[in-house]
């Protein structure tokens, strides 16, 4: 493409992100916002389908008919949204193979949060209200991204985890309502679950490798810690309601900025999960790599059978 015509497209671009406009497939983009969201939208996806791995572990074990109805019914949306997500990943010419190639060689990340043990039923609680809830902030501020397919997944997503975030608080809210042992297990999940929690905001904005570009692309639409701060102030508030203690001490209400102050996250906490030593790192990654080899024996049952229509197709058109 020569430079006028390459600053012409550069201008029409900018024209539409400028406008709150939505960038298309078929749009011309700068090949670095096609590769920022490439790897935006492969590893949001990437969480969705690993995010499945903790949760599941309590199907089976679910205390009643209900729970377990309710249950299999979150990790069942999990993986639709995997595929919305694959699929609008897939609009800037990205194969699913590749993305989850580059996931099980470890070139991908999937959420720092799903490398956590589930160790009681509460946990399932303390996800549903938490990291839920946490994805719920982050996913409705992502239904204003610039890239059409990304914004409209997620107004279908964002519906859907608000039923996870709910069922998720009225486990907590249940149990903290119990005996004294189930108030103390709901408790013990929400200590163990608050700061990973947290992490899923992504570094502080000042360390933030991509939110300066994903910002000025309207990609990101609001900071790291602008979503990690209303995240907090709203789920203390919820934590009070139902006689559960957020575990920092540092929490407290702050008059003049309108937020709640609050302690300081432990990044080498973070960013040993993110290098591979989390506590549940291998056994996630090993479950998500034994799925895909076990699953392989559909994929090539469904590209045989869709080649043979075309094949089928083809020979009816000739
Ligand atoms: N876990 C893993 N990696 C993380 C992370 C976390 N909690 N936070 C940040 N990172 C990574 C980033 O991916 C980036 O690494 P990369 O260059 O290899 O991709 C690096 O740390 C620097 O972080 P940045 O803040 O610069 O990166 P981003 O601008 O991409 O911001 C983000 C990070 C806020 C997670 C952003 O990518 C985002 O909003 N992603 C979409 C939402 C998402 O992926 N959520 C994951 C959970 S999904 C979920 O919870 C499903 C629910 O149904 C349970």
């Amino acid at each position: 493409m020569d430079h006028q015509s390459h600053s012409a497209e550069q201008a029409r671009f900018e024209a539409i992100i400028a406008a709150e406009e939505k960038i298309e497939p078929r749009d011309w983009m700068p090949e670095k916002y096609r590769r920022n969201l490439v790897r935006q939208i492969s590893q949001h996806a990437h969480s969705e389908v690993v995010g499945q791995l903790p949760e599941g572990n309590w199907i089976t074990r679910a205390p009643t008919l209900r729970r377990k109805a309710t249950l299999l019914a979150k990790v069942q949306d999990e993986a639709g949204h995997g595929l919305y997500l694959y699929s609008a990943a897939e609009t800037l010419g990205v194969s699913r193979e590749q993305m989850v190639d580059d996931l099980l060689d470890g070139r991908a990340k999937y959420a720092s949060i799903f490398n956590y043990p589930t160790l009681s039923w509460a946990d399932v609680g303390a996800i549903g209200w938490l990291v839920d809830g946490a994805a719920i902030v982050n996913q409705i501020s992502l239904c204003r991204t610039s890239y059409g397919p990304y914004a409209r997944a997620m107004v279908r997503i964002c519906k859907e985890e608000s039923f996870h975030q709910r069922q998720g608080y009225e486990i907590m809210r249940t149990l903290a309502a119990g005996s004294a042992a189930q108030k103390a297990m709901a408790q013990d999940a929400l200590n163990r679950w608050w700061w990973p929690t947290l992490m899923m905001f992504g570094p502080h904005d000042a360390e933030s490798a991509h939110s300066q570009q994903s910002m000025q692309w309207k990609i990101k639409r609001q900071s790291n810690d602008e979503l990690r701060q209303k995240f907090v102030d709203q789920t203390v508030e919820q934590a009070r309601h139902i006689g559960l203690e957020i575990p920092d001490p540092a929490l407290r209400w702050n008059e003049e900025r309108g937020h709640y102050d609050f302690g300081e996250i432990d990044w080498d906490e973070f960013q040993r999960v993110l290098n591979g030593n989390g506590p549940c790192n291998r056994q996630r990654i090993g479950d998500r790599r034994a799925a895909h080899e076990q699953g392989a024996w559909v994929r090539e049952a469904m590209l045989a059978h869709a080649e043979k229509q075309r094949r089928r197709a083809a020979g009816r058109a000739a």
